[in-house]
């Protein structure tokens, strides 16, 4: 086992991401090492955002990784063994998951949870990754005015055990991580369009030009989107360029 082959409790702490980034200031931590909490009180998400959590009722974690034998023109890679290892984990209890691009987990239309990677580059090195996720479980009201938050027990009215479904997500996020160790990047690209977001399915965007529909399609290797338009013709959009809009 790599990725909860250490566990770092804290009962709590500012950012479980900002943690880990000063413990590895001081010292290596064995890769895999998965830092958590029950409450962050400067939980940080994607842009800028702070990340909703209530105390005691999700898992908020980061993970520790060395991950050497990839490129940091291919650190999507990364995301996509992240949130595939969370849908795995999801699949558990649940149906109608999917990966809104880049990185939001999604049941159905709602966001159930956030990844946040950061990652340290030297060179053609990434020396570290620090892969934070908040994974919503048994939170049953969200005050912040996040558009479209869920939890577990939302959709499934179980209350989970905290400490059971971090053993459940640290070996499913194992097993993603070790296929990209493997070498079969392909599977994991495959996995991750196969649970797109609305994949294949005509949608409406916004760009730097306007609004127009389209059909997700895939990602290109740099973890660019791509939309199938109606003339048949694909366009490649980086995070922050494309908007999808809301289909409610
Ligand atoms: C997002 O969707 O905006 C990303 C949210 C990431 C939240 C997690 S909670 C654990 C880790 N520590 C943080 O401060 N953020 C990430």
């Amino acid at each position: 086992m790599i990725i909860g082959s250490n566990l770092m409790y804290s009962e709590n702490l500012p950012s479980t991401n900002s943690h880990a980034a000063s413990l590895l200031r001081n010292r290596e931590l064995p890769e895999g090492c998965v830092i958590y909490t029950n409450y962050q009180s400067a939980g940080r998400g994607q842009a800028g955002n702070s990340w909703e959590s209530e105390e005691n009722k999700n898992l908020l974690i980061s993970i520790i990784l060395y991950p050497n034998m990839i490129n940091p023109a291919d650190q999507f890679q990364l995301s996509m063994v992240i949130s595939l290892g969370i849908c795995d984990f999801l699949q558990h209890h649940t149906d109608g998951i999917s990966i809104k691009w880049p990185n939001d987990i999604y049941v159905n239309d709602d966001k159930i949870a956030g990844i946040l990677i950061e990652n340290s580059i030297m060179g053609d090195i990434i020396e570290h990754t620090i892969a934070g996720i908040g994974l919503n479980i048994n939170q049953l009201r969200f005050i912040s005015g996040a558009p479209n938050p869920v939890s577990l027990s939302i959709i499934t009215g179980v209350n989970y055990d905290l400490q059971h479904c971090l053993m459940q997500l640290t070996s499913d996020l194992d097993k993603r991580y070790k296929c990209l160790i493997s070498g079969d990047s392909d599977k994991i690209k495959s996995d991750y369009v196969s649970c797109l977001y609305r994949r294949n399915q005509l949608s409406n965007f916004r760009d730097e030009n306007g609004l127009f529909t389209g059909c997700i399609s895939g990602v290109s290797n740099e973890g660019r989107l791509k939309i199938e338009l109606k003339d048949g013709s694909i366009k490649e959009y980086s995070f922050k360029e494309i908007e999808l809009l809301h289909m409610r």
